[in-house]
C-alpha cells in the first residue's frame, strides 16, 4: 500500500492548499486503519479563487475549435486506458466496491471520454429554410460559462465524467466538488485531462463538504449547477440555485422495481436480482430494491435468492475472491441497520441477512450482509424509501396491471425492469412504467453512456445525463438569421398574402 499523501485543490492549473489550512482524511471503508490521504476541507475562499480562474480560462477555451477540444479529450481517454488498473485499485481502496466493479466505473468514464471527444466534430444544430427569399437560418449550441459540479461517492469517476466532459466539449469551464468520501478518483480523472494538455483553469477541483457546495451554487459567475446525490440535499441545492435563477440538473434517488411475471425464466431472474440488488453493495441509485413477483413464483424465488445471497462472499474489494464490498461509511451502515429494524417492525419477514458483519478483519470496515425481506406490502417504508444498501424487498402481486401499479407507486422514477417471455406484457410495461429507464429481462442497473440517463418524479428535475441529451444541460441555443437579399425583408409581413 502506498504512503498516505496530502492532496491539494487544483486552481488555475496549480495545486494549492485550502486557504483555511483544514483537511479531512480519506480512509478505506473496508478497513479504516488504511489511510489513503488527506484532502482539503475547503471553504468559500477557495471557491472564489477557483471560480475566478474558471471565468478567466473561459475566454480562451470557448474559442478553441470544438474538434481541438475533442483532441485533448481523445488524448486523456488514452491515458485513462493506460492507467485503468491503478485507478481501479485506488477507487476500490477509497470507495470499497470490488475491483471488477471499479474497473467498470473507470470504463464508463473512458466510454464517456471517447463519446464526448467525438462530439467535438458534431455538436449538431439545425439548418432550416427561411420563409423569405435570400435568407439563411440555423441554430447553434453556445456554452454558458462556469459550471459548478457536485458529485457523489458511489460512482467516483463515472459520474464526474458524465458532467465534466459534456461541459468541456461545448466550451464551458468547470469547478468540481468531489464527494468527501471518494475525492481521489476525481483527482485521478482530472490528472489525465491535465496531462493531455488541458489549459490551466479549465477544470478546477475544490475538495470539501457543504462549506464548498453552498458558495459554489451561490456564486454569481457560476451559470450551471449539475448535482448528483440524495433527494434531501437536492432540495437544498434547488433552493439555492433557484434563488440565483441558475440552470440546474439534478440526479437523485431511486426505488427501482424488478417485475417478475409467472412465465419468467427464473434462473435469469435469480442472476439478475442478485446483481441488481447486491452489486455495489446496493449503493447505486439504479439498484434493484423491490422485487415485484407474481404470487405463483414469489416463494420459490425468495428461497432461491436467499440461498444464493448467503453464498456471496463479503469482504475487502481488493481481494478478487470477494463478491461484495463494504458500505461507504458508518452513517450509511447505521441507516441500513435502522431500515432492517423498520422492516421487521412493519411485519415483513427476513429470509436472509439482516446484520452487520464484524468478525475478524471485517470489524474494521462497514460491512453488512445481503438482506432479503419477503411478505413486503407496497406501502411499507422499506418498499417506499431509498435504503442505498444491500436490502431487497419482495412484494407479491397477482397480475401485470397490479405489478405496474405497485412499481409506479413510489416517489421516485429512475429505472425499472420486467422479466417475462410474453412480448405483449413486455411492451405494456415499457409503455406504462413511469421511469426514465426500463429494462426487459435484465436488472435495473447497467445503463450505457450513450443513451439518456435520469428519472421521473423525485429522481430528477427533467434533465438527462448521458446521450447527446446531456449537451442540453451545458449549452443554450442561439438562432442565427442571415439575410443576403440586400434589402429589408420583414418576417410574417412581407411574404403574407
Ligand atoms: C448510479 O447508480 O448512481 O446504470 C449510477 C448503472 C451505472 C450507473 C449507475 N451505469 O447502474
Amino acid at each position: 500500500m502506498s504512503e498516505p499523501k496530502i492532496y491539494q485543490n487544483l486552481i488555475d492549473g496549480q495545486w494549492v492548499a485550502p486557504a483555511n489550512g483544514r483537511t479531512t482524511e480519506n480512509r478505506n471503508p473496508a478497513d479504516t486503519r488504511d489511510l489513503i490521504g488527506s484532502f482539503p476541507d475547503s471553504d468559500e475562499h477557495d471557491v472564489r479563487a477557483a471560480v475566478d480562474a474558471a471565468q478567466r480560462a473561459y475566454a480562451g477555451w470557448r474559442l478553441l475549435p470544438a474538434p481541438k477540444r475533442g483532441e485533448i479529450l481523445f488524448k486523456a481517454a488514452q491515458l485513462l486506458v493506460e492507467r485503468k488498473e491503478q485507478f481501479a485499485r485506488d477507487m476500490t481502496r477509497e470507495m470499497g466496491k470490488v475491483l471488477k466493479e471499479t474497473r467498470g466505473d473507470i470504463q464508463e468514464a473512458i466510454d464517456m471520454m471517447f463519446f464526448m471527444a467525438g462530439e467535438g466534430r458534431r455538436l449538431h444544430g439545425q439548418t432550416t429554410p427561411s420563409e423569405l427569399p435570400n435568407k439563411f437560418q440555423m441554430s447553434v449550441r453556445q456554452p454558458l460559462g462556469v459550471c459548478g459540479l457536485i458529485t457523489p461517492w458511489n460512482f467516483p469517476m463515472a459520474i464526474p465524467s458524465w458532467k465534466i466532459l459534456p461541459a468541456l466539449i461545448i466550451g464551458n469551464t468547470v469547478v468540481i466538488k468531489p464527494a468527501p468520501d471518494t475525492p481521489l478518483s476525481t483527482y485521478n480523472f482530472v490528472q489525465c485531462l491535465v496531462d493531455a494538455g488541458l489549459p490551466a483553469g479549465v477544470v478546477n477541483i475544490v475538495a470539501g463538504g457543504a462549506g464548498v457546495g453552498e458558495p459554489l451554487i451561490q456564486h454569481p459567475d457560476v451559470k450551471v449547477i449539475s448535482f448528483t446525490g440524495s433527494t434531501r440535499t437536492g432540495a437544498r441545492v434547488t433552493e439555492l440555485a433557484g434563488a440565483g435563477m441558475k440552470r440546474l440538473s439534478l440526479e437523485m434517488g431511486g426505488k427501482n422495481p424488478m417485475i417478475v411475471l409467472a412465465d419468467a425464466d427464473l434462473d435469469l431472474v435469480v442472476e439478475g436480482a442478485l446483481w441488481g440488488a447486491f452489486g455495489t453493495s446496493g449503493q447505486r441509485c439504479t439498484a434493484t430494491s423491490r422485487l415485484i413477483a407474481h404470487r405463483a413464483v414469489a416463494g420459490e424465488l425468495a428461497e432461491r435468492l436467499a440461498e444464493r445471497a448467503e453464498q456471496l462472499v463479503v469482504g475487502n474489494g481488493l481481494d478478487e475472491k470477494n463478491d461484495m464490498g463494504p458500505q461507504i461509511n458508518q452513517m450509511q451502515l447505521d441507516k441500513i441497520i435502522d431500515y432492517v429494524q423498520v422492516g421487521r417492525n412493519e411485519g415483513a419477514r427476513l429470509v436472509c441477512g439482516g446484520s452487520r458483519l464484524s468478525a475478524g478483519d471485517l470489524g474494521h470496515g462497514y460491512f453488512h450482509q445481503p438482506t432479503i425481506f419477503i411478505d413486503v406490502r407496497r406501502g411499507m417504508r422499506i418498499a417506499q424509501e431509498e435504503i442505498f444498501g444491500p436490502v431487497l424487498s419482495i412484494i407479491p402481486i397477482e397480475s401485470l396491471d397490479e405489478a405496474i401499479e405497485v412499481a409506479n407507486d413510489v416517489p421516485y422514477g429512475l429505472s425499472s425492469a420486467i422479466y417475462t417471455r410474453d412480448v405483449n406484457a413486455a411492451f405494456r410495461a415499457m409503455r406504462d412504467l413511469y421511469t426514465g429507464i426500463v429494462y426487459v429481462n435484465a436488472p435495473t442497473i447497467g445503463a450505457e453512456i450513450h443513451l439518456p440517463f435520469g428519472g421521473t418524479k423525485g429522481t430528477g428535475n427533467g434533465h438527462r445525463e448521458g446521450g447527446t441529451q446531456v449537451l442540453d444541460v451545458f449549452s443554450e441555443w442561439k438562432s442565427l438569421y442571415i439575410d443576403y437579399s440586400g434589402g429589408l425583408q420583414r418576417a410574417q409581413i412581407d411574404n403574407a398574402e
